[in-house]
């Protein structure tokens, strides 16, 4: 009886079960909780969104205020609005070969870009336009840094910056998370008088009798190199290949709506 029950046959029958079990259990837990992990994502980057908006009070009714959030589409290469499915993904998009292009030159590594990116757009309760909010990534040290950049209706004065995923020490390029850094962007200008790209992180603080400090931000102290990513991923965006076009078609509207 022992020896049936130590036999090698027995043995693989037993492992054979629980490996089966074990399957059943695992893949079930993985269907059965799909919707919620795809709730909980949603709801992550609502709560990032708002963040970064300089709008998210903790405790606060997601739903209601994301209520007054609205996710367009709009074409990089023409900075206009585009239809696309409530289910459109950039980031998927820009796997695929027919709907994205390499990107060159890549300062940030981002490698592909699709040709149709998001933006949400953050409304008032009177119906005014309160902050343009950019979808951005690129690469710091060790990891793609992915956040939002949320501009005033001007579409030039910053309004705020986050990061809800990157992979970079605690710490040192973790601080890019720190409060206290990300307040510096609030007020920062992506355009000098000029009309061409002047925002700039740079290595180190900024000196007091800099003439140009509404452009430029305070790199942080043994992280370099991850704020020199996040000062070309931001330039990238906001430039002629990111959301530039777009974002010159917002300026002439916030104008033409100033001047009537
Ligand atoms: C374990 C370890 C982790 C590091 N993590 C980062 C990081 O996340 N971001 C970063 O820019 N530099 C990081 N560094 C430092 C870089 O290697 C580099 O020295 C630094 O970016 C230079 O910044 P500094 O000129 O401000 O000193 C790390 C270094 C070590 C040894």
């Amino acid at each position: 009886m022992a020896g049936s029950r130590d036999s090698i046959a027995n043995t693989i029958r037993v492992s054979f079960l629980v490996c089966l079990v074990c399957a059943v259990v695992v893949s079930t837990a993985s269907v059965g909780l799909r919707e919620a992990q795809h709730d909980n994502r949603m709801q992550y980057r609502q709560v990032n969104i708002l963040r970064a908006a300089g709008l998210y009070e903790p405790g606060m009714d997601l739903r209601e205020a994301f209520q007054r959030i609205e996710r367009r589409f709009v074409e990089f290469d023409t900075g206009r609005y585009v239809d696309m499915p409530e289910d459109y993904d950039p980031m998927r998009a820009a796997r695929d070969p027919a709907r994205s292009r390499p990107v060159a030159p890549d300062p940030a590594g981002i490698r592909r870009q699709p040709h149709v990116g998001e933006v949400y757009l953050a409304w008032s309760e009177a119906g005014e336009l309160e902050r343009i909010i950019l979808p951005v990534h690129g690469y710091g040290l060790w990891s793609t840094l992915y956040g939002f950049l949320a501009l005033q209706p001007d579409a030039d004065t910053v309004a705020g910056i986050g990061f809800f995923e990157h992979g970079e020490t605690p710490g040192l390029g973790g601080e890019i998370d720190n409060p206290r850094w990300q307040a510096i962007w609030d007020g920062k200008r992506l355009l000098d008088d000029d009309g061409d790209l002047a925002i700039r992180v740079i290595k180190g603080a900024v000196p007091d009798g800099a003439t140009n400090r509404e452009h430029l931000i305070d790199g942080l102290s043994g992280a370099t190199i991850t704020t020199e990513g996040v000062n070309r991923l931001v330039r990238f965006w906001v430039g002629d290949q990111g959301y530039g076009p777009y974002l010159e078609h917002r300026r002439d509207a916030y104008r033409d709506n100033e001047a009537t």
